[in-house]
């Protein structure tokens, strides 16, 4: 299984943080430094409104544009929600699903999150499908299975035609924001499970296809050693994708 068939992708998750006028500066920054090219795919994901100005910001470079989530409905009585259409129509190509901190903090399970990819791939959005396991998981060797339910929860009803489209990113909770990385060979043993998993659900040559991001303090310290690992296909960075030169030095070891 080559890598080279996988385009390598940057996302970044920028939380709830920066506001329309904010996002549209950092993303032009981006657009600048990382905008010009095309062997990396590069995507940020400001918050919802932030979405319209970092469309303008970023018009006529390579970088995409993604949001931190969706409701699966394409419209109704859900005060406070956006729909896949509605994302659709600022320009998003991606959209991050299942988040560890929308599945802490806003109890998302597998089956909510399932019928949002589902939802997304319909309206031709491609998730950014999340999983990961926590620190207790992990000490307790629960990693892979906890992984694996995730994945097989999120791509239930996919079809495999679709799911190339998908993206996962694997994110260890207890690496998101607080500085500790999986290793390399951490990670890259999970990734490679995971790609065993689609392969499972599907077949080698869709496992083949589907890209797998790192995330969980990735950063410009530790980016190249992580993209080299033959499973990690990009990453999915938190608080180094808030700073344009630390976000396209990522882009550049992707590049390398
Ligand atoms: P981090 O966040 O890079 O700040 O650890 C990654 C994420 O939560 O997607």
């Amino acid at each position: 299984m080559s890598k080279s068939i996988r385009k390598y992708l940057i996302a970044g998750n920028w939380k709830m943080n920066l506001n329309a006028a904010e996002g549209a500066e950092l993303a032009a920054e981006v657009a600048a430094l990382s905008g010009q090219q095309n062997t990396v795919g590069v995507a940020v994901c400001p918050p919802f409104p932030a979405l319209a100005s970092v469309a303008k910001a970023i018009e006529g470079s390579s970088i995409s544009l993604g949001a931190q989530n969706m409701h699966y409905q394409p419209s109704g009585a859900y005060t406070g929600e956006v729909s896949a259409e509605m994302l659709r129509h600022h320009f998003c190509s991606y959209v991050i699903l299942g988040h560890s901190e929308r599945r802490e903090f806003f109890a998302e399970d597998d089956a909510f999150i399932n019928r949002k990819v589902k939802a997304a791939l319909e309206a031709n959005l491609r998730p950014i499908l999340c999983v990961g396991e926590t620190l207790a998981q992990r000490e307790s060797d629960e990693t892979i299975a906890v992984v694996k339910h995730q994945v097989e929860g999120g791509l239930a009803g996919v079809s495999k035609d679709a799911i190339d489209q998908v993206v996962i990113a694997y994110e260890p909770v207890w690496a998101i924001g607080t500085g500790k990385t999986a290793t390399p060979e951490m990670a890259q043993a999970v990734h490679a499970a995971i790609r065993s998993i689609v392969a499972d659900l599907y077949d080698a040559t869709s496992a083949a296809k589907v890209r797998i991001l790192y995330g969980g303090s990735m950063k410009p310290e530790n980016a190249a050693e992580l993209l080299a690992q033959a499973d990690i296909d990009g990453g999915l960075i938190g608080g180094a994708s808030l700073k344009a030169s630390a976000f396209h030095e990522i882009v550049t070891a992707a590049l390398a």
